[in-house]
């Protein structure tokens, strides 16, 4: 069936502003945009049809489920430092709010590619008996998570119900629905600077980038041991695409979308961003790293993940997907970015040409 019309719900977050050229890159279909802000996402393409609504408006559910072949939604309060301090908030923004779109779904035989999370997965890969394993499965691996006043977790838990209620509807009922567990994906417009367009703690590459720009020091949660596995914006997109195409292969599906090869610590990823920030930017004041425990950095209520690596074998094997760009490759590029957009403001020194400039010495990966 030839693809008309596309629902992205959220388009105009992080995710949705690099899915939404993908997809027009890709298909001949009108893309119903729909966001609360639009600041992230271009626009300019005639078969944008933006639309200023929340998810939650049944009239707006009504109208995408009219109109719409394919829903992919994206829409969620997916911040570490709300979900001890906004527990209800986040809850409502990944659960509440979205039963009703996945029952008009499976209603009106709309098919459904729904963003759930990694974090479902909870602190680290353990198997359904609780023995701790290197990779997590989408259809093995337990969800290991923390106690209710552990905070951290009403995102992973309001996450894992609306797939257990999407993976109900499609296994008792008709709904055709493909479930995506992306794993840190990193690139530009991600959440807010710090003080220049969002106040609070973002995640950890626009926290870095932010400390970086404004000479304060990279704050390391608990020395930063702990670890992720990044994954560029064009990859996740591609995987996306190839559900889309791939229809048989992706019905009711659960895939991780990450990329293995670029688990490093966090202590490293600041280390790689402060060498690239001093390429770019030498004029700038030396960038150093602060170890801060978690409580002062989060308040009570926080817990971490120690590691999460996908194994991402039914991608690939379903989905013909393979994860390209490494972290080597996506650093530069997310630094260009992000000085463009902010530097004037931290009347940063910026290098035209930075190839001109020596090289420091990098630590290479670990994965
Ligand atoms: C978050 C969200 O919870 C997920 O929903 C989302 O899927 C995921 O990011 C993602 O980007 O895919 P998490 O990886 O814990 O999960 O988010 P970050 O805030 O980016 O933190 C990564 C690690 O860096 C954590 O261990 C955190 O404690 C640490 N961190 C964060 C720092 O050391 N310094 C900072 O300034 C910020």
């Amino acid at each position: 069936m030839t693809i008309r019309r596309i629902a992205v719900l959220g388009a105009g977050g992080f995710l949705g502003s690099h899915l939404v050229p993908a997809l027009l890159a890709r298909f001949g279909a009108t893309i119903d945009a729909v966001d609360v802000d639009f600041r992230k996402l271009d626009r300019s393409d005639p078969r944008v049809v933006a639309t200023r609504a929340r998810v939650e408006e049944p009239a707006l559910v009504r109208d995408i489920v009219g109109r719409c072949d394919v829903v992919i939604s994206l829409t969620a309060l997916c911040n570490p430092s709300l979900y001890s301090t906004s527990p209800l908030e986040v809850i409502d923004a990944s659960y509440t709010h979205l039963v009703p779109l996945v029952e008009a779904c499976a209603r009106y035989r709309v098919r459904l590619i729904h963003f759930s999370t990694a974090e479902v997965y909870g602190r680290l890969a353990v198997d359904s008996a609780g023995e701790r394993t290197e990779l997590m499965n989408e259809d093995t691996s337990g969800l290991l998570l923390g106690p209710v006043n552990r905070e951290r977790w009403s995102y992973a838990c309001a996450k894992q119900l609306l797939e257990r209620v999407i993976w109900a509807h499609g296994t008792h009922g008709d709904l055709e629905f493909s479930i995506v567990r992306p794993f840190n994906v990193i690139g530009p417009r991600m959440d807010y600077v710090p003080g220049v367009d969002g106040e609070g703690i973002p995640r950890v590459l626009p926290s870095f980038i932010g400390a970086l720009f404004s000479g304060s020091e990279l704050p390391l949660v608990d020395g930063g041991t702990q670890r992720r596995a990044f994954m560029s914006t064009r990859d996740l997109s591609e995987a996306v695409c190839l559900m889309l195409e791939r229809r048989e292969a992706a019905r009711c599906q659960i895939f991780n979308v990450g990329n293995p090869g670029n688990d490093v610590s966090i202590r490293e990823l600041a280390e790689r961003l402060a060498a690239e920030f001093r390429l770019r930017a030498p004029g700038a004041p030396e960038p150093r790293l602060r170890d801060v425990s978690a409580r002062d950095f989060y308040g009570d209520g926080y817990d971490d993940s120690e590691q999460r690596v996908p194994d991402i074998g039914k991608a690939m094997r379903l989905l013909g997907w393979n994860p390209r760009d490494t972290l080597d490759e996506m650093i530069p590029g997310i630094m260009e970015d992000y000085l463009r957009r902010y530097s004037s403001l931290f009347l940063l020194r910026r290098v035209t040409r930075p190839e001109e400039v020596p090289v420091p010495v990098v630590r290479t990966s670990a994965g």
